[in-house]
């Protein structure tokens, strides 16, 4: 997966990576809330293995967000 967040993932429906980092960051988790949100991967489903690698790079990087821990506590 390479750094460029402006990238299309989807050449479908025209989904770059960077919409699917905001509707993560907006709290979707899973492949089908992004799917749900963006279209992405809905048309031949070619890019959904990169639609998983991006949820799953962006659910473990947010596990390591001390942020997440104060909110927990925070009982937010
Ligand atoms: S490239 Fe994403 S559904 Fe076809």
């Amino acid at each position: 997966m390479a750094n460029n967040p402006g990238r299309l993932v989807c050449l479908c429906n025209h989904v770059t990576a960077n919409e699917i980092i905001n509707v993560l960051k907006a709290g979707a988790q899973t492949t089908f809330d992004v799917q749900q949100f963006t279209a992405a991967g809905t048309g031949c489903t070619r890019c959904v293995r990169e639609i998983n690698a991006i949820v799953e790079h962006h659910l473990a990087t947010k596990k390591k967000d001390p942020q997440l821990k104060f909110d927990f506590e925070a009982g937010n």
